[in-house]
């Protein structure tokens, strides 16, 4: 598994591999977007969030993106923390490439971005499956934040997850 998972960043060549997740209503379920019906639209949101983004990978399999993993660092006296996120096509659930993806991050985050010291994850109370990544990671479970987020119009309780620069990677 180890050097079949890489990450690097996205191009616009990506969209067809990137609309396989995008367009998932499994992958969607538990993230405050909509599901993607357009190749158009996913285009303009690569072009406008993806390429743009601080600090956004493609998780490949084989050298091909089949999913997406992220830090968005926080600014002035929060910069200390970033919130980490990731989404994988479902045909490749639970063979362990999300949670490989996330020690290829937390291996380079802290030397990436000056003063960071804490990588943080919200996951849904429900969402095992990601929980399951974190814990699997080396995070620990800092807290359940009540009635935090609204998903698909439901107000749901978060986990609150944490990684600090001086835990052990795992
Ligand atoms: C969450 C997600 C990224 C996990 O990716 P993945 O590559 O399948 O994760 P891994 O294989 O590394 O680990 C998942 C673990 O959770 C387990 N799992 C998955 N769904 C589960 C469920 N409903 N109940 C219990 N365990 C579950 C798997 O068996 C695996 O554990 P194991 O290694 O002990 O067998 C993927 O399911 C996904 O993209 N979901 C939709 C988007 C999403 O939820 N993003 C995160 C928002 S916080």
């Amino acid at each position: 598994m180890n050097s079949e998972v890489t990450l690097r960043p996205f191009d616009l060549a990506d969209l067809d591999d990137f609309y396989v997740w995008a367009s998932d209503d499994r992958v969607s379920a538990w993230c405050g977007w909509d599901t993607y019906t357009s190749k158009e639209d996913l285009l303009n949101y690569m072009k406008s969030h993806v390429l743009p983004h601080p600090w956004m990978r493609a998780i490949c399999y084989h050298g091909r993106p089949i999913g997406s993993i992220f830090v968005t660092p926080y600014k002035g006296n929060d910069r200390c923390r970033c919130e980490l996120g990731y989404h994988l096509a479902s045909q490749y659930w639970g063979k362990g490439i999300t949670t490989k993806a996330v020690k290829l991050v937390l291996g380079t985050v802290f030397r990436d971005f000056e003063d960071l010291e804490r990588v943080e994850a919200l996951v849904d109370v429900d969402n095992v499956g990601s929980q399951k990544v974190l814990e699997k990671s080396g995070f620990s479970k800092d807290g359940v934040l009540r009635r935090f987020w609204i998903l698909k119009g439901k107000v749901k309780d978060m986990v609150l997850y944490s990684f600090i620069s001086t835990d052990p990677l795992v």
